[in-house]
């Protein structure tokens, strides 16, 4: 019999604030996701800067006028666009379209329209509000009578007599011109009911999680963008998304959409308020990584300042500048700010130089804060040590670490926490995920979090990213699906929720002896063939060598035309091995790739010189279509110059060489499912958490013994088919249920599904 064996009064470390949520504007999960705005384009801002595709009218159709968008005499300085209407006798106007595929809108439910208007002076007919579903006509009507030639907010109430998927309508006769702007329908029924709020089903999703903390309001939203707060494409600064959402100038969002910034900084802190989640902001560090604009040191301070600054906005009595703001916001309680992130994986020197600026500012005036350093997008690699040489030097409480790896990274990477040093920062798992929504990648995330969770190195977790709207795919997999219609939360979602809501105050000491043996998945070794390839990049590989021995002198030109691959036809399949070449760029985006232990298209090794944007060099698996990172440095391919490129593997060792000089050096860990996962902890009220992940395809019969005189054992279990998904038409697909337990005295006895994972919660 398998054995687990639990000591409740052996406390290991705290848990504090382990499980919280990271929310990101991508995927259009604000405008058009979690903010419950149903009006696309509300301000006749949007532009190709957003999206190629853009025009102010994008999400507008005209009805039997003439209208255009103008900018003579605007509603504001950061509202600069606004329609006119021609009316011309008859009943004309236009109609807003909303997110998806309209306006999702429910019987017997109110919505609050509201708009800035201004007429012609003489100008007199009613306008009429309708919400007009596209099957079967109006189903709520209002009038609005605009009174002055001076833009003024007008609203009513809408309430819809049917449901229906709407468009929004607003008609006027007579004639005139009428100009409108800023032009806004909510469900009065948001989340907690709160004005410019979030979509009820959504929050309810993610309250439902009960995260410790949310970290917002990105995610390379933050720091991509130009330098200048006021730039129409600025880096994400905190003081443009506050106040009057008419007057927040709207953004370029680097997720290739426009944001209105009606989701701003005081709604992501009231979020944080009304689920019981700790705000978690990232702020800019003065540095774009994606173009390498950084700002001069002597101009530092207006972005030191906005880290002190929103301190103050969120912890500073009434009596301060910031907390006063607040206030009149409508929040004279402090949001009790305690963890503040300076930038968001972020690469390069650039980075690392200004970080101190910011960390000793905010230290001096707030040694409160808890201050979270950056470790790049990868779990290892040049950038990634310097993130936590940074992190050490200036004392960060934590360092944010980012990676989207294969399941089988994580069943191989699953004592990597445990291998961190106890004096060092903690790490701040700010965004992970293995790629993919099915029951097999949150199981194997499941696993990874257990030996997350025993290790007492990692303070913070979250996975990424949150939310997506089923229309709008910048990034898969995600956390919670939606569209205009309804929401549901991936296997993922539920394999958080059942660790989210059985945390824990501390991990306990436990011990487990297994009969059953682990089950390796891969081969230890690499082996498999080699192939060269580029991507939108014209690149020559010659003089190519195996084991010192010459194979193909002449070699041969991928063209500069999407991915170019050529097999390595002189030699089949290798193990240990030395390959080396020379290679010359001759046109493009990138740089070279060589491809070896390939077995197949989707399992394989590959080494990338000149990779994204050309700045990284990296070495990477790709188990069944999914890519992790073995290695990474900043390194660019030079056009037109002759690089010695050398690939030498060992067993499950790889060595990379630019020009004889080693740059990369990779172990792969083989993948080994162990007999099973576990996590234990304590309740304050002494209630004991064991978290037990089976990722075999047997069951796990044990025993589990506790020093308690047990009263009562309550848990959930969610197991599936591991290529099993949620889905609209399929929601609750794979979601955990109740269970009953076994047990008398200080034993229970459980007999553990294959593929599940199961949490326990034993009170004495
Ligand atoms: O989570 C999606 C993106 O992944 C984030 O914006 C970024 O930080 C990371 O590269």
């Amino acid at each position: 019999m398998n054995k687990i064996t639990l000591y409740p009064d052996k406390k290991l470390h705290p848990l504090g604030d382990l499980y919280g949520i990271f929310f990101e504007d991508i995927n259009h999960a604000a405008d058009g996701g979690l903010y419950a705005e149903m009006v696309q384009n509300r301000s006749f801002e949007f532009d190709t800067i957003d999206n190629r595709r853009y025009n102010p009218l994008t999400a507008w159709e005209t009805l039997g006028c003439e209208v255009r968008v103008e900018n003579a005499y605007p509603l504001n300085r950061n509202n600069t666009h606004y329609l006119v209407i021609e009316v011309n006798d008859y009943e004309c106007g236009v109609e807003n379209h909303g997110f998806n595929d309209g306006m999702h809108i429910k019987k017997g439910e109110r919505y609050k329209f509201s708009f800035y208007a201004r007429r012609n002076t003489g100008f007199s007919k009613d306008v009429n509000i309708r919400l007009v579903s596209k099957e079967t006509g109006p189903v709520a009507c209002e009038t609005i009578k605009i009174t002055s030639c001076d833009w003024e907010k007008y609203q009513c109430v809408l309430t819809a007599e049917e449901s229906g998927v709407c468009y929004l309508v607003i008609t006027t006769s007579g004639k005139s011109l009428v100009y409108l702007d800023d032009v806004s329908l909510f469900p009065e029924n948001t989340y907690k009911n709160r004005e410019n709020g979030l979509r009820r089903d959504i929050a309810t999703l993610l309250a439902e999680l009960k995260p410790k903390f949310m970290r917002f309001p990105g995610g390379c939203l933050v720091h991509d963008g130009n330098l200048d707060p006021h730039a129409r494409n600025s880096l994400y600064r905190w003081k443009n998304t506050i106040g009057d959402v008419s007057e927040r100038p709207t953004r370029r969002s680097n997720w290739g959409y426009n944001q209105t910034l009606g989701l701003g900084y005081y709604e992501y802190f009231l979020f944080c308020e009304d689920i019981g989640a700790k705000p978690l902001p990232v702020l800019p560090a003065a540095y774009n990584p994606h173009h390498h604009d950084a700002v001069p040191f002597d101009e530092l301070k207006p972005w030191i300042d906005d880290a002190l600054d929103l301190i103050e906005f969120a912890n500073g009595t009434t009596e301060t500048k910031w907390g006063k703001i607040r206030a009149e916001l409508g929040h004279s309680e402090p949001f009790n700010l305690e963890y503040l992130a300076i930038g968001n994986e972020e690469v390069g020197d650039d980075f690392f130089e200004r970080y101190p600026y910011f960390h000793k500012a905010i230290k001096e005036k707030y040694p409160e804060i808890k201050l979270i350093g950056s470790s790049g997008p990868f779990p290892c690699g040049g950038e990634f040590e310097k993130g936590w040489k940074c992190a050490r030097e200036n004392k960060s409480e934590m360092v944010d670490e980012h990676y989207y790896v294969s399941p089988e990274w994580m069943i191989a990477n699953n004592k990597r926490y445990f291998e961190y040093k106890k004096d060092d920062p903690k790490v701040f798992l700010g965004e992970y995920a293995s790629w993919g929504n099915t029951f097999y990648n949150a199981l194997c995330e499941a696993s990874y979090m257990t030996a997350m969770e025993t290790s007492g190195n990692v303070a913070l977790a979250c996975y990424a990213p949150l939310l997506c709207n089923a229309d709008y795919v910048n990034w898969k997999p995600d956390l919670i699906w939606f569209n205009g219609e309804s929401a549901y939360g991936t296997p993922n979602y539920y394999v958080q929720k059942l660790f989210m809501n059985n945390q824990g105050d501390s991990a306990i000491e436990h011990s487990v002896v297994s009969e059953k043996n682990s089950v390796a998945l891969s081969d230890e070794n690499i082996t498999g063939e080699i192939f060269f390839k580029t991507v939108d990049t014209e690149a020559q590989f010659y003089d190519i060598k195996i084991n010192g021995k010459t194979v193909n002198e002449k070699g041969f030109t991928l063209k500069r035309e999407g991915s170019q691959m050529k097999k390595l036809e002189e030699v089949g399949i290798l193990g240990d091995f030395e390959l080396e070449c020379k290679a010359k760029e001759l046109d493009g985006k990138r740089g070279f790739i060589i491809c070896f232990g390939v077995k197949g298209y989707g399992n394989l090794y590959h080494w990338e010189f000149g990779g994204w944007q050309n700045q990284d060099s990296a070495v990477c698996s790709t188990v069944n279509y999914r890519e992790s990172v073995l290695a990474h440095e900043l390194r660019s391919v030079e056009k037109d110059r002759e690089y010695t490129l050398k690939v030498v593997v060992r067993k499950n060792v790889i060595l990379c060489y630019i020009d004889n000089e080693l740059v990369h050096e990779a172990v792969v860990k083989p993948a080994v499912v162990e007999p099973v996962y576990t996590a234990s902890s304590v309740n304050e009220d002494g209630s004991v958490v064991l978290k037990v992940v089976n990722l075999q395809d047997t069951e796990y019969n044990a025993e589990i013994e506790t020093n308690m005189n047990i009263q009562r054992v309550a848990g959930e279990v969610i197991t599936g088919d591991l290529n099993a998904e949620n889905s609209f038409e399929n929601p609750k697909n794979i979601v955990p249920c109740n269970i009953a337990f076994e047990y008398e005295g200080s034993v229970i006895k459980h007999s553990f599904p294959s593929h599940s994972v199961t949490v326990i919660v034993i009170n004495g």
